[in-house]
């Protein structure tokens, strides 16, 4: 796999180490051996294309040659774990701003870090914590955020052929992608350096995809359920009103819903 090394300046104050990869196994596996090895904060690798690119609820992520922005930033935000939700929310707010600005399409987050444009997933977000044992806070923390720019040539595999969708008809320019990639960033890290006040919050309820909307609940071992999504807490929980007129609030980890016709 070739590398390439340099620095990423956007204006006078905020700067990224970048390592750009043609092909890796998953960007995220690369940041968390980087994290290992002690790299710091602001890390980012990219890839053109990733052979085994992880997405949540242990599913892959499809990540081939020539469609795709792959991207992980290394972070060592001083937090308890707990908080580490914060960063999938604002990476996910974040990250429809920077796809909006550059498309002009709106791009809406579907609960918890989705990111939809019209009714096709365009982006996956993925963060991942290694700790240190007895630590209650991470000693890092892996954001990999994956955004189709382009379908695939043969077209999307059948198991994401009806979901998954790409910002561009064609792979656009570098210079385009590098746009992307640097929006991205700008977006995030003024988030990121203030991060416990959530100064995304509205932005993320704002962009909601679920909100008003009929869903369905799935949960490992428990018999999917239906419910209307009400709003979105502060602490980027669901709140969702059961059939039977039960309110509930859902926190990520195991649960997922899908929005119902
Ligand atoms: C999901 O949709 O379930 C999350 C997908 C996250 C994909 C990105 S691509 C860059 C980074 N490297 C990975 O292996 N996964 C994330």
């Amino acid at each position: 796999m070739s590398m390439t090394e340099y620095t990423l300046s956007i204006g006078p104050e905020l700067c990224f180490p970048v390592r750009s990869y043609s092909s890796v196994t998953s960007t995220n596996q690369l940041a968390k051996e980087a994290a290992d090895g002690g790299a710091p904060d602001g890390l980012v690798i990219l890839a053109d294309h990733q052979t085994a690119g992880r997405g949540r609820r242990t599913h892959s992520f499809y990540s081939p040659e020539h469609t795709g922005l792959y991207m992980s930033l290394l972070l060592r935000p001083n937090i308890p774990m707990q908080d580490c939700l914060l960063i999938t929310t604002a990476a996910a707010a974040s990250t429809a701003r920077a796809i909006e600005a550059l498309t002009g399409q709106p791009a809406r987050i579907k609960w918890v870090n989705d990111i939809f444009c019209g009714s096709r997933k365009v982006c996956g977000i993925l963060t991942e914590a290694t700790t240190v044992p007895g630590a209650d806070r991470p000693n890092a923390v892996i954001l990999g955020i994956g955004v189709n720019l382009a379908p695939p040539s043969g077209g999307f595999p059948p198991d994401i052929e009806n979901t998954a969708g790409a910002l561009f008809p064609e792979l656009p320019s570098a210079q385009t992608r590098r746009e992307l990639l640097q929006q991205i960033l700008t977006e995030f890290w003024s988030y990121y350096l203030n991060l416990q006040q959530k100064p995304f919050l509205e932005e993320y309820r704002r962009r909601s995809l679920v909100i008003g909307q009929p869903v369905r609940i799935l949960q490992p071992g428990r018999d999917p359920e239906n419910a209307v999504a009400v709003a979105v807490e502060d602490d980027f929980s669901l709140r969702v009103l059961l059939e039977n007129g039960e309110l509930r609030s859902l926190s990520s980890g195991d649960v997922s819903i899908r929005v119902r016709d």
